[in-house]
């Protein structure tokens, strides 16, 4: 391994965010090969021995990797200030993994989990266009207008949404309602409500059901697995091209 940032060395063990470790070498508190460091800048690799409050960070750490079928009403980070069930509540570890990315509080599916912060920073970087499939219940039907302004791109906050799919799954004309699978490239939070909301359509009901190559067909809601070797590596392989 390359020489790294200490704090990003620490974020990326998963013991907490590059943030707080910020604070923590700040407070003192980090130690690289019995030194106190004091300063932001210093740069370590994987023979240094990093701790944190007298305890050893880096040794026989393992590396863990979940995916999860989210219920509704549960929290995608790590804890919650209003005692809300999170996703990791879900997952029976003594891991600091954490989820990658986010779902809402009211929408489920497919979320991934991990404690190694390497793999976390290859999905969520931008240029990582790793395809996203969402399920979504919509307030209107859409007409071949607002279809073909998805299909354009909308613009969301001064950027348009790559849709790479939209595909119509069912209509309720009774109840002016629709249900499509929205497929996009892009991480930014609560973009599918955003997206319909410049059409002004309001989305009732939200799932992932799609990441990259993986779904959660074989998982019933709260449920969760470790991902295999094999798909652990076909997602770092995807990130390279
Ligand atoms: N887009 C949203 O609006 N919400 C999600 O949870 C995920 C994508």
């Amino acid at each position: 391994m390359q020489m790294e940032r200490l704090q990003k060395v620490i974020a990326n063990y998963g013991y907490t965010s590059r943030r707080k470790a910020e604070e923590l070498i700040k407070k003192k508190k980090v130690m690289v090969n019995g030194k106190i460091i004091t300063e932001l800048g210093v740069k370590v690799d994987t023979n240094d021995i990093i701790s944190i409050d007298g305890v050893i960070i880096n040794k026989d750490i393992k590396h863990e990797y979940y995916i999860l079928n989210k219920p509704r009403e549960v929290i995608s980070s790590v804890t919650d200030e209003n005692g809300r069930i999170t996703v990791t509540d879900l997952i029976n570890t003594e891991a600091r993994i954490y989820p990658i990315g986010r779902l809402d509080y009211d929408t489920t599916g497919l979320i991934l989990l991990t404690n190694d912060g390497d793999f976390a920073n290859v999905l969520m970087h931008p240029s990582y266009e790793i395809e996203k499939t969402y399920i979504a219940k919509i307030n209107k039907i859409l007409s071949k207008e607002d279809i073909n302004k998805i299909k354009k791109g909308i613009k969301v906050e001064n950027r348009a949404v790559d849709v790479k799919k939209l595909k119509i799954k069912k209509i309720d004309k009774e109840k002016n309602s629709m249900i499509v699978e929205v497929t996009i490239v892009e991480g930014r939070n609560h973009i599918i409500k955003k997206l319909f909301k410049e059409l002004g359509v309001e989305v009732l009901k939200l799932s992932r059901i799609g990441y990259g190559f993986l779904d959660v067909k074989d998982l019933k809601s709260g449920e969760y697995r470790k991902l295999t070797i094999k798909e652990i590596k076909k997602l770092f392989a995807l990130a390279k091209k």
